[in-house]
């Protein structure tokens, strides 16, 4: 039996959504919806999706599907997912899940009262580099993990105009760009911060444009991250243990090789190819987890979520930029 997903939010990520349906095991997208009927059709007739809805509330409605993946800004998913969860249906979230972390319990409340299933998506995690490194670090091949650096930054048009330049739709580099390095982090270190060290600095439309943030961990172990709006970084990633180092290339968060070096300079390289585009394989794991009735990933848990959320929470408001709670 397939599985048929719904898709609100026709816009740039979700192109990447609906490309991925060509892989095994993902199902089928059946459904999208746009609150403008023309780009809904639109996207409907370029990945051949039998249903174009011109609001999201008569794709929530929809009892032939199964799933639905939001794609539409941060500000708007907890509504969003909500409305969606009234109707019982599951869901695969674009990150940030919300926008705080207490609106992210509020979502995960709602959806375990309902009995569905919420995930985060963060495709990173599930991509094939990351089962590589989680071989290695198993295998205590790095020794001891000490220090994780990464870094996510370029230099973004000066188009206020666009939402990652606006307060009002919950722009700014942490939420966007920020997020995949503290889900590393946390991935990583597999522990919670005892201290968060940052420095922001806040554009002319009043949103964190660069932040530098360390995590410091249990057992001496940090995290130096960086990520801007204002400045190319090298956007790679570098776990340090005792016995040497894993590397993810830049782009770190779509990396396709992985490198482990060790202490005497020897040099492995994995080549870790995507099947398609990289999201099927957190799609293909959402389906899987609904079909066999569980309520959360195993990976991407509630709590990791909650945790990256926490985290971002206290960069922003060190920064001004949240009240404090
Ligand atoms: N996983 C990844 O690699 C990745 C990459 C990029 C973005 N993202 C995340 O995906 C989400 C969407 O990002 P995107 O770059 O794809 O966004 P986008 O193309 O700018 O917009 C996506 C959809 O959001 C709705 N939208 C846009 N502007 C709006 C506004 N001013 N008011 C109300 N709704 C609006 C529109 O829905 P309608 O068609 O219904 O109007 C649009 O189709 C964000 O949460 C972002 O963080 C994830």
């Amino acid at each position: 039996m397939t599985f048929n997903w719904g898709l609100i939010g026709p816009g740039r990520i979700a192109e990447k959504f609906a490309q991925a349906m060509q892989a095994e095991g993902v199902g089928t997208l059946k459904a999208v919806a746009s609150r403008n009927a023309e780009r809904s059709r639109a996207f409907a007739e370029k990945y051949h999706i039998e249903t174009a809805y011109d609001e999201y509330e008569k794709l929530y409605q929809d009892d032939s599907l199964d799933g639905i993946y939001i794609a539409t800004l941060h500000n708007f998913h907890l509504e969003q997912a909500l409305a969606a969860i009234a109707c019982g249906k599951h869901l695969l979230v674009e990150k940030p899940l919300t926008v705080t972390a207490a609106d992210s319990e509020r979502l995960f409340a709602a959806a375990r009262a309902k009995g569905v299933f919420v995930m985060e998506s963060m495709w990173t995690l599930f991509l094939p580099v990351c089962e590589q490194a989680a071989k290695w670090l198993v295998a205590e091949a790095i020794g001891e993990v000490r220090t994780l650096t990464s870094s996510f930054g370029f230099v973004v048009p000066r188009n206020t105009d666009d939402r990652l330049l606006s307060p009002g739709l919950a722009g700014g580099v942490l939420l966007d760009m920020g997020i995949y390095t503290v889900a590393t982090s946390q991935w990583f270190m597999q522990a919670y911060p005892e201290k968060i060290v940052s420095q922001v600095r806040l554009g002319a439309t009043g949103v964190d444009e660069t932040c530098a943030i360390q995590l410091h961990y249990p057992n001496r172990k940090v995290s130096h991250l960086l990520c801007s709006f204002e400045n190319k970084y090298d956007n790679d990633l570098i776990v340090q243990g005792s016995r040497g180092r894993i590397v993810l290339p830049s782009n770190f968060w779509e990396a396709e090789k992985i490198s482990l070096i060790g202490a005497d300079g020897s040099v492995q390289t994995v080549d870790c190819p995507f099947e398609l585009n990289g999201f099927e394989y957190q799609i293909r794991h959402v389906v899987n987890r609904i079909a066999t009735g569980k309520l959360e990933s195993e990976l991407m848990t509630h709590e990791r979520t909650l945790a990256n959320q926490r985290i971002m929470d206290a960069v922003r408001r060190e920064a001004g930029l949240l009240a404090a709670g």
